[in-house]
């Protein structure tokens, strides 16, 4: 039988804990007697052919390093047909016979098309905003909610120290995710994500109660998806007169060694994109559902919906001050 080859790729933001996916598919395959094309720069890479074929020796001492070695980027072309008959071409030129895909929805769309195309996609999520509603968990989150933990644990010392109000405003694209489990990880005084309304008097109400029963220094955990900390900020020490500061952690949260969690799920989900790859199996979206590795065609995957833990959010605001 001919030997089969595999493309792998990173796409969309990077997430820490990419590289742990990329590790255990290129071993997988490898141990499965497969060729691993490293295909740079995300589409990008498929649509100019920037490729490169990896040994087990080419993803040693990859596990503990944040960003991507293949790369990664946005790639407008593929969003057009030309552009994944482009990647198609590529593919048939190279031998591969289908791609691991590591990258949020934009990307798993892309994978959907190049699957549609001929060219067999198993899409890994990836992102640390944790927005993809058919997986329970996306790579990176745990990792970016440490770092946003580390740096909103610094800012309180300063908030305590000035009796401030510190307005942190974290990740998470048009999610809530990294906010909510950072401020309940952080003691935040109040959570502002896009899932749950915004409103801002219940916030002074709830910061002048704080005060009233001595409460001095005040975290405010605010996700970009609702955004303008500096504004958020400046209200909150007009009305209540107390000092007030904004950070935005932006692109540090991002970065960083994956943790452990990010480490051991990626590397399962690694292994369970090859093995439906060995199959034959494309079209798929692989991802956690109560701890077990699950996949889904992409399209059902991507049509799915994940509830926002209201439950999680409300118990933040019991325990808040
Ligand atoms: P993420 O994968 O993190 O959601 P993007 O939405 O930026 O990030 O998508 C990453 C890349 O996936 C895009 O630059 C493009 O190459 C590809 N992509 C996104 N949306 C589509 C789409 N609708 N059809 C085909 N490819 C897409
Ligand atoms: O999807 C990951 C993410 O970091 C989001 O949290 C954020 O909205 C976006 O990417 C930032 O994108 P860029 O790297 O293009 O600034």
């Amino acid at each position: 039988m001919q030997q089969k080859t595999i493309g792998v790729l990173t796409s969309g933001g990077d997430a820490p804990g990419m590289n742990a996916a990329v590790r255990a598919v290129v071993r997988t395959a490898i141990k499965k007697g497969m060729k691993v094309i490293g295909i740079k720069r995300g589409y990008n890479g498929l649509i100019n052919g920037d490729m490169v074929e990896l040994n087990v020796r080419s993803v040693s001492d990859i596990i503990q390093r944040g960003g991507t070695i293949l790369y990664t980027a946005r790639c407008l072309e593929f969003k057009t047909q030309e552009g994944v008959m482009k990647a198609k071409q590529t593919c048939e030129k190279a031998g591969i016979d289908g791609v691991v895909v590591i990258g949020g929805d934009g990307s798993f769309r892309g994978a959907a098309d190049l699957s549609a195309a001929g060219v067999p996609c198993i899409g890994i999520p990836g992102t640390i905003d944790n927005d993809i509603s058919c997986t329970d968990y996306t790579i990176g989150f745990d990792t970016a909610m440490n770092t946003a933990m580390e740096m909103v644990d610094k800012l309180r010392d300063t908030a305590q120290s000035h009796d401030r109000c510190s307005v942190v405003e974290v990740m998470g694209r048009r999610a809530g995710y990294i906010a909510l489990h950072t401020g309940i990880a952080c003691g935040a005084s109040y959570i502002i994500v896009p899932e749950i309304k915004f409103d801002m008097n219940d916030m002074i109400r709830q910061i002048n109660m704080a005060r009233s029963l001595g409460k001095q220094h005040f975290i405010i955990l605010v996700a970009e998806g609702i955004g303008n900390a500096d504004q958020l900020a400046r209200d909150i020490e007009n009305i209540t007169g107390i000092e007030s500061r904004a950070t935005i952690l932006g692109h540090v949260q991002r970065g960083g060694s994956p943790t452990v969690r990010d480490r051991v799920k990626a590397s399962q989900l690694g292994y369970h994109a090859v093995e439906l790859l060995e199959r034959g199996i494309g079209n798929r979206v692989v991802g956690f559902k109560h701890s077990e590795v699950v996949d889904y065609d992409i399209a059902e995957g991507l049509a799915m919906t994940k509830p926002f833990n209201e439950k999680l959010y409300g118990m933040a605001c019991e325990i808040s001050f």
